[in-house]
């Protein structure tokens, strides 16, 4: 069970998007229905001394958004904790917070990482290591789902992408459980700024050993990567490498832990599932629909404009809520209702538009190996106990799930 409270659409003046609090012990449907009503464009007040900022709630306005890099930039921070303190300072050599042809360059780089000979190899790993995880959970009496199963599935799948060695993987996991969100609400930012710097010193120095000693992975194709017959710089290939990790690792993970949520409070689905009714593959979009796992991305526009009639001056910071977007009932007929059998099913979990997450294939390969390995191995699933959230404002879902499986 999730333990979240509805906000009543009446505090809507009140509410700071910005707290992590916010979405981990609130639900928002009601707040993100009334905004896609009446106020699709909506104006949030400045809090403390972090500016206003538009919110984006309907799904035609998202894309828009997404898809207009003229008119709204990345290169200012691409989520509100960047957005709100005045800029990233991966501008300009991480993929995600760069524009134009020089972001052009970087994915292209990127991309090769992600080439069909290397993720066929990937993706078979990754769906024997789902049978085994589930295997190992079923011979426990309880298990918590988001650490025993989910905590291990995406983690490793990067790392192997990566090339990061086994020992080193624990670690690493710590590191990213940090650097985004946190398993509790009084996360110091000091606490954060140190988890980002230990990933970015920590592939600092394996970037340098794969130049000495370059071979198939993600970091040895960034490093001997070129651009116009340019190698990537040092900083860009850690910048990148930061987001691949980070990319790689948590959105996958809570996808997973949302599904087996949605499972124990949808048993008609689950029966879905199980008898075959729907497949794995549309199965694995509803549950990225469902858990919309990264909640927003933000933007910087680039000039005067206006979205949906509502202007929008040069300068201002504009928040696309998947939350909300998924959820828009102009775009998917009965929204608030999980189904695995929905199609057409084109969300916008994977965001969308010349920054579209390029780790889409691998992530819905994850989750679809997932959902297989527990339809053929697992007859039932109950609840243990709450389901525990995570504190962020960009992530949502949960870091404990205990369940009882049964074979
Ligand atoms: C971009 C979500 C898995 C790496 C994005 C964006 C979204 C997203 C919404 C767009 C950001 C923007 O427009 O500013 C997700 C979700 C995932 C997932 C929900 C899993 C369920 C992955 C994986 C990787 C990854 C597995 C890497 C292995 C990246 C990178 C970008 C990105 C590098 C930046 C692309 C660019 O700016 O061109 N992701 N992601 N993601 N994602 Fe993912």
């Amino acid at each position: 069970m999730s333990t979240r409270t509805l906000v009543a659409p009446r505090s809507l003046a009140e509410l700071d998007l910005a707290d992590p609090r916010l979405h981990a012990e609130q639900d928002l449907s009601e707040v993100w229905r009334t905004l896609r009503r009446s106020e699709p464009v909506h104006r949030h007040r400045p809090v403390g001394r972090a500016p206003g900022f538009w919110v984006v709630t309907r799904f035609a306005d998202a894309a828009e958004v997404y898809l207009d890099t003229d008119r709204f930039s990345s290169a200012g921070g691409n989520v509100l904790a960047t957005l709100l303190q005045g800029g990233d300072s991966a501008s300009g050599v991480m993929a995600a917070v760069t524009d134009g042809s020089r972001h052009r360059d970087l994915r292209s780089v990127l991309l090769k990482a992600f080439s069909p000979r290397v993720l066929t190899g990937v993706v078979q790993a990754v769906e024997q290591n789902s049978r085994e995880l589930v295997n190992a959970a079923l011979d426990q009496e309880v298990c918590d789902f988001a650490v025993d199963v989910a905590g291990k599935l995406p983690i490793t799948v990067i790392c192997d992408l990566l090339g990061v060695p086994v020992e080193d993987r624990e670690f690493l996991l710590g590191l990213t459980k940090t650097a985004l969100s946190s398993d509790t609400a009084d996360q110091t930012p000091f606490e954060i700024w140190q988890a980002r710097n230990d990933i970015l010193s920590y592939f600092g120095k394996l970037a340098e050993e794969r130049r000495r000693n370059p071979g198939t992975d993600a970091v040895s194709v960034l490093v001997t990567g070129t651009v116009g017959g340019q190698p990537l710089t040092q900083d860009e290939v850690v910048a990148n490498c930061y987001s691949l990790i980070l990319g790689g690792d948590e959105t996958s993970r809570l996808s997973m832990i949302g599904a087996v949520l949605a499972f124990t409070e949808h048993p008609d689905q689950w029966a879905a599932l199980k008898s075959g009714a729907v497949t794995v593959e549309s199965a694995a979009d509803e549950v990225l629909r469902w858990t919309t796992p990264a909640i927003h991305f933000g933007r910087t526009a680039t000039q005067d404009s206006t979205l949906n009639g509502v202007r929008i001056a040069k300068g201002e910071i504009v928040t696309v809520w998947n939350a909300s977007a998924n959820r828009d009932e102009a775009r998917f007929p009965d929204p608030d209702r999980f189904d695995l059998g929905r199609t057409p099913n084109k969300h916008l979990s994977f965001g969308h538009g010349p920054h579209y997450c390029v780790g889409a294939y691998l992530g819905k390969a994850e989750i679809t190996a997932m959902l297989t390995a527990l339809r053929d191995q697992v007859a039932a699933i109950e609840p243990a106990g709450p389901a525990l959230p995570i504190y962020s404002n960009m992530l949502s879902g949960y870091r404990s799930l205990p369940v009882r499986l049964s074979r």
